[in-house]
């Protein structure tokens, strides 16, 4: 599903270059679900971006279902990033003039009619225990609210790939728990792919496998 080769990122920062990644080769499947572990500064968000056709390398290559998306056109990412991948940023990043649902339903809308949109977005809301603050802006809700329905946003769409950015960390552990059971549901029901990036130790334990980096680089993997 995902086939990462020697790829490499640059960062210019003035006369300084930072190796963010250097030479990684990474090999994921359908249905994994996967954990990336790694110290801050260690290329953990920007491996995501990379995969998730946000940012653009420096060198190698990354196939997505056999695509090669480190050649894609501006036109195809973007409709690689509408109709495929669901992002869970760290920061959430949600829409502040539209309320809770409409932010789903904007996600929801990329792959269905409006309808359809609208009631799986209701669905997810409920799945991820924020229904009855569908109708909140996110300035109305508390930061694990709204990352909660950064959760929804990237799952309604039912994206062949979830890349997500630390998605537990502001939740309470009964909660966190709760959404990483629904998401372990989806990622294996759906056999959708899930790259996660988390320090939260009962997600590793779900994984089919963990990713060390340090320093831009893969220094080992594991079971979950
Ligand atoms: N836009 C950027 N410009 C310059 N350096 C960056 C940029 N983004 C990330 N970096 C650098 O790349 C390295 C990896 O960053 P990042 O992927 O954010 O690490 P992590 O998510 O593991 O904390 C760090 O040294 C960081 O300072
Ligand atoms: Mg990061």
């Amino acid at each position: 599903m995902v086939v990462i080769d020697s790829l490499v990122k640059d960062y210019q920062s003035g006369v300084i270059t930072v190796h963010a990644l250097n030479d990684v080769n990474l090999e994921i499947k359908k249905g994994e679900f996967v954990v990336i572990l790694g110290p801050s500064g260690s290329g953990k968000t920007t491996l995501l971006n990379l995969i998730g056709g946000i940012d653009m390398h420096t060198s190698g290559s990354i196939k997505v279902n056999t695509h090669e998306i480190t050649k894609f056109t501006e036109k195809k990412l973007t409709e690689f990033r509408k109709k495929d991948v669901g992002f869970i940023f760290q920061f959430y990043n949600l829409i502040p003039t539209l309320t809770a649902v409409e932010n789903v339903e904007l996600a929801a809308q990329l792959n269905f009619s409006r309808r359809i949109a609208y009631e799986k977005s209701m669905k997810m809301l409920e799945t991820v225990r924020i229904i009855d603050k569908a109708n909140n802006f996110p300035s109305q809700l508390s930061g694990g609210e709204q990352q909660r329905v950064a959760i929804a946003r990237a799952l309604v769409k039912e994206p062949k790939i979830v890349l997500a950015d630390e998605p537990t960390g502001n939740l309470d552990t009964e909660t966190g728990e709760h959404i990483l059971k629904e998401m372990l549901r989806i990622c294996k029901e759906k056999e959708t792919t899930f790259l996660i990036v988390t320090h939260n130790v009962a997600i590793s334990k779900l994984a089919d496998y963990i990713v060390y980096l340090k320093d831009g680089q893969i220094f080992g993997t594991s079971k979950g």
